[in-house]
């Protein structure tokens, strides 16, 4: 039987709990998803009641919701679980009080979110531990960032183990929880026509580009310290390369598919001094114009003025070394303050070995175009006969779209509520498990290292454009174009 779950959100006055949690929470009731929820207790450090809290919900909820989405019937069915305690993270006499909700409620499952800085994920751990409101049936999620480098990140790890059990631990990077890359995994392995050419016989290059429009807004103080290599090659495009690239598993449970995307994690070259500046790009936003509007560059920005050094576009031309992705670049992109707002993979498949056509066919390749966002797509990039009654043969590419809903909008799940839903019934399979965030840590660490011994200069870049001229090269030096 289904045991009954008491989520417990730290954080749960935050930014993210606001614009996320709650409304992923919210759609959960909505498409009757929340039976095993008994109760959503909100932590913060202010003084407030469970009454003021829901009101705060209420409005917060009718403004990130879509209207349409909006149900009153369903407010007040949400609401009545919602809860709020005050815990300082340091307070002991506010854990027992947590833990007196707790054992009052009898939910057999305790699920701990942790959306608060992870400096303090230690110590909430230690303390869920010591005043008993953690028990043998707790469940931990992690939220981003897990650490600045590898022994940041270990140590964060080795505290959180103190408490919860690996099998307990549920590390979230949201873009695992998108349906795409779920659809990934059921094009890679439930269609036999793509199972023979998805290697490095057929495959030319992977390119994974995850591009913002926006500059760092209000998130410059951390920023400025971290870098989109830390704060989104780490974590996002690395966890959406190892799903690219992994091996069948045996089966799809979380054990299996976690195995083999350490595997490609533990087979990425490393880039170190001797070729970090052919195989990587940095580069900073200036001012410009995006979407229209004239934007600052990052270091006028007053905060961040001193910020030289931090890159706010990274690009990668990273190598797996094995038998299936030999020699096939994987190029990876992302920035801030770029021309538009998308995440795509794209899988370039090999040029035909001789043209047939009077136009140039090793313009037109096949690609297997995966889209993240805005919208949530996978098409096939084949070529046909352009119509007409001449005799040249003419060739013009035609897009086959694998997507049901060519345009997932309608009533889709967010990222947030799959990734809630499964951390509820304990799947860990869309989570990050300890040895893949750490390895990854590993590989980005080494570049950081050469980096700095190399003293790599940030380049500018026109905010509105698609990086630094150095990240056209960067494909430009393998006679490859970044598919745009
Ligand atoms: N916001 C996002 O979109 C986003 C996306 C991905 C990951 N994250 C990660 O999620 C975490 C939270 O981010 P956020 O943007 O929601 O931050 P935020 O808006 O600053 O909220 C922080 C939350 O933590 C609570 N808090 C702060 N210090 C505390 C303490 N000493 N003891 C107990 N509670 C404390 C705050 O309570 P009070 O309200 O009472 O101050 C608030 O609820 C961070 O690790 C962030 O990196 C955020």
């Amino acid at each position: 039987m289904s045991q009954m779950v008491d989520l417990v959100i730290f954080g749960g006055t935050g930014d993210l709990s606001t614009r996320k949690l709650l409304p992923a929470l919210y759609q959960l009731h909505r498409h009757g998803l929340a039976d095993r929820l008994r109760r959503i207790i909100a932590t913060g450090r202010g003084e407030l009641d469970t009454d003021s809290f829901r009101s705060e919900a209420h409005a917060n909820l009718e403004r990130f919701l879509p209207r349409d989405q909006w149900d009153g019937a369903i407010w007040e069915h949400f609401r009545d679980t919602l809860h709020y305690v005050k815990v300082e993270a340091d307070d002991d006499n506010d854990y027992r009080q947590l833990a007196q909700l707790l054992d009052a409620g009898d939910a057999p499952v305790r699920l701990f979110y942790l959306a608060t800085l992870p400096s303090l994920y230690g110590a909430i751990c230690a303390q869920l531990k010591n005043t008993g409101a953690a028990n043998t049936h707790s469940r931990v999620v992690l939220e981003k960032p897990l650490g600045h480098d590898l022994a940041s990140c270990r140590a964060i790890n080795e505290e959180v183990a103190a408490v919860f059990a690996e099998e307990a631990t549920f590390r979230i990077d949201h873009y695992l929880g998108k349906e795409t890359v779920q659809n990934l995994l059921a094009v890679r392995f439930g269609n036999p026509l793509l199972h023979p050419v998805w290697k490095n016989t057929f495959v030319d290059n992977v390119q994974i580009t995850v591009a913002e429009e926006i500059g760092v807004e209000g998130r410059g103080g951390y920023y400025a310290k971290t870098g989109a290599l830390r704060d989104m090659v780490q974590n996002h495009l690395l966890q959406v390369l190892s799903i690219v690239a992994m091996e069948p598993p045996a089966s799809l449970d979380a054990a299996d598919i976690r195995d083999e995307k350490m595997k490609v994690l533990r087979c990425l070259e490393p880039i170190t001094a001797s070729n970090v500046k052919e195989r990587t790009v940095r580069g900073r936003y200036d001012a410009g114009a995006v979407g229209g509007q004239a934007v600052k560059g990052f270091l006028e920005e007053a905060e961040y003025r001193d910020a030289e050094g931090t890159e706010t576009f990274v690009a990668i031309k990273a190598l797996i070394n094995n038998w299936r992705w030999a020699g096939v670049p994987f190029y990876l992109r992302t920035g801030k303050r770029l021309s538009r707002r998308y995440s795509e993979i794209v899988i370039e498949f090999k040029k035909q070995p001789f043209s047939l056509f009077a136009n140039d066919p090793n313009e037109l390749t096949n690609k297997l175009v995966i889209r993240l966002q805005p919208d949530e797509t996978i098409s096939l990039h084949t070529l046909n006969k352009k119509p007409g009654l001449t005799r040249n043969l003419r060739l013009q590419p035609v897009e086959l779209h694998l997507t049901a809903d060519s345009n997932h909008k309608g009533d889709s799940y967010d990222a947030y509520e799959r990734l809630l839903l499964d951390a509820v019934n304990g799947d860990q399979t869309l989570f990050m498990r300890r040895d893949e965030v750490e390895t990854a840590w590993r590989w980005i660490d080494t570049i950081i290292g050469a980096w700095e011994e190399t003293g790599m200069p940030v380049k500018p870049y026109n905010s509105g454009t698609m990086g630094p001229n150095a990240a056209t090269a960067l494909t430009a030096r393998d006679d490859r174009n970044w598919y745009e």
